[in-house]
């Protein structure tokens, strides 16, 4: 047995023994799909001088060749990043958050006993689903708003497709599922980052920061539980699935934290944006553009949870440059 065993509970205030079972009992009136379907189920018409995306997140927005383009191509370039946004959410959501709650249901991975544990995972992946619904729905609106007659057939983000790259390395089903799950775990830990970006953000449609908002609400909440799930799953791993999820859990950080820059060509093309490809170069040359989010602190107190801090080649104080 290592250390892992003796592992005192985290101090935080919101983790501790009591955490699932606290959470799981907030549910009912927590969870947005109970408390909020009404208020976000009602269209509101869109609001004059405020963007669909904030200006300040497209990474090339003040480039020369940008700012030369038409009034008209860059509004369009706002609202597709929106469209993309939570496209890349649903993709986010079904493809790799939702086939993990499943695998995490149906025993895939040992740990899951307690009730506490099961009805936790249980009322988050009903959350997911929900937020699928909630993101395709925001983009029929904004579809509908301004007309939109054609969109990019938006393609697997950054996130995903690195995931499945990954896979395409391990032929077990055991390491497959186990990328599934660190994956699972870095979202589910980290989304809130940015959706607290949207949510507060007041350029924006308010029924785009609504949107975030409800979504953050509930990832407030799932953080926790897939954090307190971890450390149930973690204690039964054997040796290889340790050193598996050490060895590859950095490779979640960076894929999670990514600038999307496959996605922004393929907008800025769509749009027709003279230099396209001149102006994400540009980009990507300046210091710290290849991540969009860099703090991925929540991960760093699992790691530290777990006790394997010594094991992870990743530098959360962002000082060093970590691995590619
Ligand atoms: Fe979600
Ligand atoms: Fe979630």
């Amino acid at each position: 047995m290592t250390e892992i065993y003796s592992q005192e509970p985290c101090s935080e205030p919101h983790v501790g023994p009591n955490t699932l079972k606290r959470i799981a009992a907030a549910w009912p009136r927590r969870a947005t799909i109970r408390s909020d379907m009404t208020t976000f189920m009602q269209p509101a018409a869109p609001e004059a001088g405020l963007t669909d995306y904030p200006v300040h997140l497209i990474p090339f927005a003040e480039h020369p060749r940008f700012l030369d383009a038409s009034e008209e191509a860059r509004r369009l370039v706002n609202t597709l990043a929106w469209q993309a946004y939570n496209a890349r959410v649903i993709a986010a959501e079904e493809y790799v958050a939702n086939p993990t709650f499943e695998k995490l249901k149906h025993g895939v991975f040992p740990g899951i006993d307690r009730y506490e544990a099961k009805e936790a995972v249980q009322q988050s992946h009903i959350d997911e689903v929900w937020h699928t619904y909630m993101h395709m729905t925001a983009m029929q609106r904004t579809k509908e708003a301004h007309n939109l007659t054609a969109q990019p057939e938006y393609f697997h983000p950054v996130t995903n497709q690195r995931l499945f790259r990954l896979m395409d390395q391990y032929s077990e089903e055991w390491e497959r599922d186990l990328l599934f799950l660190i994956w699972t775990v870095v979202g589910e830990l980290h989304i809130n980052n940015f959706l607290e970006l949207l949510a507060r953000d007041e350029t924006i449609q308010p029924m785009h920061s609504l949107v975030a908002r409800l979504h953050a609400r509930d990832e407030a909440a799932h953080g926790p539980i897939v954090a307190e799930v971890m450390k149930d799953i973690f204690v039964h791993f054997n040796k290889e699935q340790r050193t598996l999820f050490a060895r590859r859990l950095p490779d979640a950080i960076i894929a999670l934290g990514a600038e999307d820059y496959e996605m922004w060509a393929q907008i800025l093309n769509f749009v027709g944006v003279a230099g396209a490809e001149e102006m994400i170069a540009d980009t990507r040359r300046l210091p710290g553009t290849d991540s969009m989010l860099t703090d991925f602190s929540t991960v760093e107190r699992l790691v530290r949870d777990l006790g394997i801090e010594d094991q992870i080649d990743y530098d959360f104080t962002g000082l060093r440059t970590s691995r590619a």
